[in-house]
């Protein structure tokens, strides 16, 4: 099992067998958290900070238990809260951290490319929780993940992502990941939500569902991230449910078999009808919360091995 990096700041690094890698360990991660007893020790001894800049629940949340798991004695700081409020510089607060020793540091910042910044600060290996609209590797890893088992493959799927792709890291990775292990990947919604030079990205675009949902395996729906924008991106909700929210009908235009995913929070009577987000049968946004633990605890665990044998080489 090898895996090439020593972060894991973004999917556009890894090679496809990193990738493979990472979700075949998270398979063996999956099948922990299903046991009574949910415990290994692959971090035992580590100390893991969790460096949140901006609010999260679900993401905290997740790498929090991923690192109590296996093992790592994990603090979580919310960052709002503390010194940068006193105007601390984001640099002078990882150096603050770096003394402190810790093994692995997750972060979640406002701003694209703090992350890669802040790991070249720091002698620890530094995870990307997401940055800004760059990226948020973990999410496309789970969303793989899910994938993965759901489809029983991960490549020649074609997969629609639809909605608010300009302001979302989460379509970033996804496009980036999705590229990578050769599927074909569609970006749906109004060219207002569109990023600028999207003809590079080697992805079909369509600006209506009908068109664009037609025949693919999977149907990835993203959060109308209204705190990134700055005005008059949608005419309203209503109009924006109407022409672009998930329902039925508009499902009906994918594969019988396609499943729905949103990486959440979602705002349900927005971008999608609650019951489709419901539909079991359908539906997997549970499973991709499930696979996020077990994602972050392989990526946690492979970034580990490579720590420790970094620290044989200078011991040697
Ligand atoms: C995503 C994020 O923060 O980028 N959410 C998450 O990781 N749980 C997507 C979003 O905020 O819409």
């Amino acid at each position: 099992m090898s895996f090439s990096q020593s972060h894991l700041l973004g999917i556009e690094p890894l090679a496809p067998a990193d990738i493979t890698t990472i979700l075949d360990l998270a398979d063996q991660y999956v099948a922990l958290n299903r046991r009574d007893v949910k415990h290994a020790d692959a971090l035992a001894g580590l100390t893991q900070i969790n460096m949140f800049f901006e609010n999260s629940t679900r993401t905290q949340a997740s790498f929090e238990l991923a690192g109590k798991r296996l093992g790592a004695d994990v603090m979580n700081m919310s960052m709002q809260a503390s010194s940068v409020k006193k105007g601390e510089t984001l640099i002078d607060t990882a150096l603050t951290l770096n003394a402190m020793h810790p093994d692995l540091l997750v972060v979640r910042h406002p701003h694209s490319g703090a992350v890669d910044l802040l790991a070249q600060k720091v002698n620890c290996a530094v995870l990307n929780a997401g940055d800004g609209r760059h990226e948020h590797p973990t999410q496309a890893l789970l969303d793989a993940l899910t994938i993965r088992r759901a489809k029983g493959r991960l490549h020649r799927l074609s997969i629609a992502i639809c909605g608010d792709i300009a302001h979302s890291r989460v379509a970033r990775s996804n496009i980036i990941l999705l590229g990578k292990m050769e599927n074909r990947v569609r970006l749906v919604g109004p060219p207002t939500l569109m990023p600028a030079g999207i003809a590079d990205f080697g992805v079909e675009v369509f600006e209506d569902m009908e068109e664009g949902l037609r025949d693919v395996d999977v149907v990835m729906m993203l959060r109308l991230q209204r705190e990134r924008m700055d005005g008059g991106f949608i005419p309203s909700e209503r109009e924006y449910y109407f022409r672009y929210g998930l329902d039925a009908d508009k499902l009906s235009y994918a594969s019988p078999d396609a499943i729905v995913m949103h990486p959440g929070p979602m705002n349900r009577g927005v971008e999608i009808d609650g019951e489709i987000a419901d539909d079991i049968n359908r539906s997997v946004i549970q499973e991709q919360v499930e696979m996020g633990v077990a994602v972050r605890m392989a990526a946690m665990d492979l970034l580990a091995r490579n720590l420790r044998a970094r620290s044989k080489e200078v011991m040697a």
